[in-house]
């Protein structure tokens, strides 16, 4: 059986979806099923359900409130992975813990190898690094996954965003020099449980396929959507947050292939079938309305 923590969130419930449709037992949780920052009651209940396999999705993922919230991201994000990790060791089991590319300086314009040189620019990024570093010490059986920016139909994203604020708007301002890749939740859902049935541990990067900037894909999302607005591309400079995001957000999928591990589809591929599910949710939302 796999366990799945972060179950209400975007990842976690792709993940749970993916365990069932492969008919693989599991069980997803979320806070109110256990708090992970309580160590006697994350030990208690591991110990107690004996999974082969944690998939931890949860994570304090508020970038920018982190900053402020200093001690409650570090509770969630390293303390909280920290007790994952221990009761994991105490039954032998597997943990797959998701980490990000926050963990980068974001210098430079080359891919981030698993091995580059870690420099988390804001609390979040530390906080999910020094998670790694936990799980590295009290594990020999795990999996860290860097992922970045994540979309997925639980939850609020860029897309979701720039679905909004394109019907309401003819112009935007996005930001055009911060590069990276998209995370469509169903693509690494579906690697993550390829993973949790291997014995492939390590450290790997999984993201979509391809490199864009946030400006580049907020035109497309508009485009893809049908939506008359025009994306202005300006520099991070101009659009100055809580949190300092990294440039250089591109993470090499080398450590992927040479695994075997499938890599992701393209991520303009990932985005049109996410705006089709997106579609049939609300049509499901539309349907229920009436029949009510
Ligand atoms: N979102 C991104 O763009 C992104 C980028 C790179 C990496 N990641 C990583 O990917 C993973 C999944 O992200 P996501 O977007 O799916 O996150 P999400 O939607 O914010 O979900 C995280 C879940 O963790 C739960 N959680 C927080 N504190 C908890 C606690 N003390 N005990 C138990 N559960 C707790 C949250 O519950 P509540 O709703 O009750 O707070 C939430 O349901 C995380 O590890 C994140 O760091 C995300």
């Amino acid at each position: 059986m796999i366990l799945v923590t972060g179950a209400n969130g975007q990842l976690g419930f792709d993940v749970i979806k993916e365990l069932n449709k492969r008919n693989i037992e599991c069980l997803g949780i979320g806070r109110e099923d256990l708090d992970i920052t309580n160590s006697n009651d994350v030990y208690e209940y591991i110990l107690n359900l004996k999974p082969q396999c944690i998939i931890h999705c949860a994570a304090y993922t508020a970038v920018d409130r982190a900053e402020d919230e200093k001690e409650i991201c570090y509770n969630v994000n390293v303390l909280g992975t920290e007790n994952i990790a221990n009761a994991c060791k105490k039954i032998n089991s597997k943990m797959i813990y998701i980490s990000t590319d926050y963990v980068f300086n974001g210098q430079g314009d080359i891919p981030f190898e698993v091995d580059g040189s870690i420099g988390p620019l804001s609390v979040y990024g530390k906080t999910k690094y020094e998670g790694e570093l936990k799980v590295q010490e009290i594990l020999d059986k795990y999996f860290i996954i860097r992922i970045s920016w994540v979309f997925g139909v639980n939850g609020d994203n860029f897309i979701r965003t720039m679905l909004r604020l394109g019907m309401e708007k003819e112009r935007l301002n996005v930001v055009a020099d911060q590069i990276g890749s998209p995370t469509y939740t169903v693509d690494l859902a579906s690697l993550l449980c390829d993973m949790a049935l291997s014995e492939k541990y390590g450290v790997y990067h999984a993201t979509n396929e391809g490199f864009c900037s946030w400006a580049e894909f907020a035109s497309t999302i508009m485009k893809k959507a049908n939506l008359n607005c025009l994306i202005n591309s300006i520099p991070t400079k101009e659009y100055p947050t809580r949190a300092v995001r990294p440039l250089n957000s591109r993470l090499s999928k080398k450590s992927l292939m040479d695994a075997e591990f499938k890599i992701l589809p393209i991520w303009e591929d990932a985005l049109d079938r996410y705006l089709i599910e997106l579609r049939g949710e609300r049509n499901e939302r539309e349907d229920k309305y009436k029949k009510n």
